[in-house]
C-alpha cells in the first residue's frame, strides 16, 4: 500500500449477482465479475485499496457498512431495489459517516415511478445513475478527488 492509498468499499445490493443474465436490455451483458474487474482496474490506476462485496440481504449490507466504518474512506453503493425503500440502509450510511456515492447502472429517472425516489440519496454525497459500469468508476473518482 502506498502512502496515498485511499480505502474504498464497494457494495452491490440484491440481484446484482445475476448481472449478465438479468434483464440484459436494461443492465447489459456484462457479469458482476466483469464489472468488478473494471472497478479493480480503475482502483489500481488510482492506487486505491478496494474491498468489494455483493449481498442479497439488507442485514448483511448493514453489517458490512458497520464493519468497514473505520476502514473505508469512501463507499460506492448500489443498493439495488433497497434504494427505493430501505430506511435501515439509509440509517446505516448516515451512522457510519463514510462519504458515500450511490450508484445505479440504469437511469432510475427514466424507468418505473417507484424507482425515481431513493431514500438513501439524501445521506450520500452524490447519486450517479444510468451510466452502466461508468456509474461506479465516476463514483470512485468523486471519492478519490475528495
Ligand atoms: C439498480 C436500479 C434499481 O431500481 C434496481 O432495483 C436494481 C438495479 C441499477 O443499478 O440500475 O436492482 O440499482
Amino acid at each position: 500500500m502506498t502512502q496515498s492509498s485511499v480505502n474504498i468499499l464497494v457494495l452491490h445490493g440484491p440481484n446484482l449477482n445475476l448481472l449478465g443474465e438479468r434483464e440484459p436490455e436494461v443492465y447489459g451483458r456484462a457479469t458482476l465479475d466483469d464489472l468488478n474487474a473494471l472497478i479493480r482496474n480503475h482502483g489500481k490506476k488510482a492506487k486505491a485499496t478496494l474491498r468489494i462485496f455483493q449481498s442479497n440481504h439488507e442485514g448483511v449490507l448493514i453489517e458490512l457498512i458497520h464493519k468497514h466504518r473505520r476502514w473505508a474512506q469512501g463507499l460506492v453503493f448500489n443498493p439495488g431495489a433497497y434504494s427505493h425503500y430501505s430506511y435501515a440502509l439509509r440509517d446505516a450510511v448516515s451512522a457510519a459517516q463514510i462519504p458515500t456515492v450511490e450508484v445505479h447502472l440504469s437511469d432510475i429517472q427514466k424507468r418505473e415511478e417507484f424507482r425515481k425516489v431513493s431514500v438513501i440519496a439524501p445521506v450520500c454525497l452524490a447519486q450517479i445513475s444510468g451510466k452502466g459500469a461508468n456509474s461506479y468508476l465516476e463514483a470512485m473518482d468523486r471519492l478519490l478527488l475528495g
